[in-house]
């Protein structure tokens, strides 16, 4: 075995990934060689086709599965490049957005603000008047939400569209929990515990309180569990709770919802979480259809054309766009051998990719600079940090030397946004490879000024001779 056969072995759709004559790997065309050459190393490679591919194929599974309209509202978070925003909206995606960060780079991106969901537990009422005055859609997660909403109204004087969040607790879904989800209970207890969503009761007040709210359109209702699983059980699971719940409270209250909105956690086919254990790859089509299919037929006669119009569609996807979006490249240095390990540091850490530390995620890395060369050697990819910093436990690599090169895939994903600067440490510049070669920079490196700007020494601290 050695990287070229393991790329084409993992390789997935939208992978832009080549391997050229020397052996080297190339990212949307472009040589890793080269690229660490110009930019430095490390750095965060972004591809913009893979970015719009990887979009505009959930957007058609659900344009072709769900009966009606359906809207994608990428997921910000899970990347907050704004290159890679400005290219989705430009695309024609909405967004998901919780705070104001998220809020404001969504809009300045040109997303349609009527494809746009505000998110979160606790919403400040700046945060609402923005989302009011814009026509931003506010998915509401609590009853003193409301008031705030109601106060937002009469001080704007701009009207309100509004969801609620539902909890919906599937017993079918707790074989699907598994990983970080087990740390805050067993199977489904922990979707109850975690602060998200109302239940049907609390939901139900809440709604018909809105009914009677001047000013404010009750649009409907959503729901997010977050990553499970790659199985279209446990996709259609959640949407069978919640289509029931919403047939439920529409019935009860004589409403008929114009957006329904299903959150994300939709699975790629390489998934760093599948934490080095093999799965078996769902294409996101199977996972939509078994969802789609699950969720008008708990709805009934609210997503039958016959009855009145179906209710547009809404999902919140993150890592599904942008998780092979992104390759971390970087430069192997100091090599120790002892006590049966080979210890391969690189100029990244754990800091580059923190759901290594907080999610167990297991990243496949590639040996970039020595595609051909045979994986002869178990080594510990380790990181530059004081953790143990573990970026690849017992990788089967050629015999990693002090100047190679490794590319970690599926580092568009909770990655970048999750990146500190332990031990003091810069984070790494970013560039995007587009359609046309084109090769630009999108994220400044840092520097050690950077990573100190905000510190202030008091003065009666400082050294005046050494100031
Ligand atoms: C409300 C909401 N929507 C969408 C997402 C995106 O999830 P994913 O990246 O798994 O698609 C998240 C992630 O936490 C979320 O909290």
């Amino acid at each position: 075995m050695n990287g070229a056969e393991t790329l084409a072995r993992e390789r997935i759709f939208s992978d832009r990934l080549t391997v050229d004559a020397k052996g080297m790997l190339c990212i949307g065309g472009a040589s890793v060689g080269d690229l660490l050459q110009r930019f430095g190393s490390p750095l965060v490679v972004g591809v913009e086709e893979t970015l719009l591919a990887n979009f505009e194929r959930i957007r058609d599974a659900f344009g072709t599965a769900w009966p009606g309209p359906s809207a994608i509202l990428y997921s910000t978070k899970s990347n907050d490049t704004l290159a890679f925003r400005h290219l989705l909206s430009r695309a024609g995606a909405g967004g998901d957005c919780f705070g104001e960060g998220e809020l404001r780079s969504t809009l300045d991106s040109g997303a349609d603000p009527s494809r746009v969901a505000l998110n979160g537990s606790d919403k400040t009422a700046e945060l609402i008047d923005l989302a009011l005055v814009h026509g931003v859609t506010i998915n509401i997660d609590a009853a003193d939400e409301v008031d705030l909403i109601v106060a937002a109204i009469a001080r704007t004087g701009s009207s309100a569209r509004v969801n609620i969040r539902l909890k919906v607790l599937p017993d079918e879904l707790g074989p699907y929990m598994g990983g970080s989800t087990q740390r805050h209970g067993q199977g489904i207890a922990s979707v109850r515990r975690a602060k998200w969503g109302l239940g049907p009761d609390a939901a139900q007040q809440i709604a018909a309180r809105l009914q009677q709210t001047q000013g404010l359109e009750l649009t409907g209702f959503s729901v997010h569990i977050g990553h499970l699983s790659n199985r279209p059980e446990a996709f259609a699971s959640i949407a069978t709770a919640f289509g029931a719940t919403v047939r439920k409270i529409c019935e009860k209250l004589d409403l008929r919802p114009s957006i329904l909105d299903l959150g994300g956690g939709w699975a790629r086919e390489r998934e760093p979480e599948q934490r080095g254990v093999p799965i078996e790859r769902v294409t996101v089509e199977t996972q939509v259809k078994a969802a789609c299919d699950a969720l008008a037929s708990a709805l009934g006669p609210l997503a039958d054309p016959v009855e009145g119009p179906v209710p547009e569609l809404w999902v919140e996807p993150g890592r599904y766009i942008c998780g092979n979006a992104q390759v971390l490249l970087a430069t192997v240095g100091s090599v120790k051998e002892d006590c049966g390990f080979r210890w391969v540091n690189v100029d990244i850490s754990t800091n580059n990719l923190m759901r290594i530390e907080t999610g167990a995620f297991e990243y496949q890395t590639l040996p970039a600079s020595r595609m051909h060369d045979l994986f002869t050697t178990a080594q510990e990819i380790v990181g530059r940090t004081c953790f143990r910093s573990v970026v690849g436990a017992g990788r089967l690599l050629p015999k990693l030397v002090r100047g190679d090169l490794v590319a970690i895939l599926d580092a568009g994903m909770y990655a970048e946004v999750f990146a500190t600067q332990f031990n003091s440490m810069p984070r790494p510049a970013a560039v995007l490879v587009g359609a046309k070669g084109e090769i630009e920079l999108v994220r400044v490196r840092e520097t050690l000024a950077d990573v100190f700007a905000h510190h202030r020494v008091p003065g009666r601290l400082k050294w005046p001779e050494k100031e």
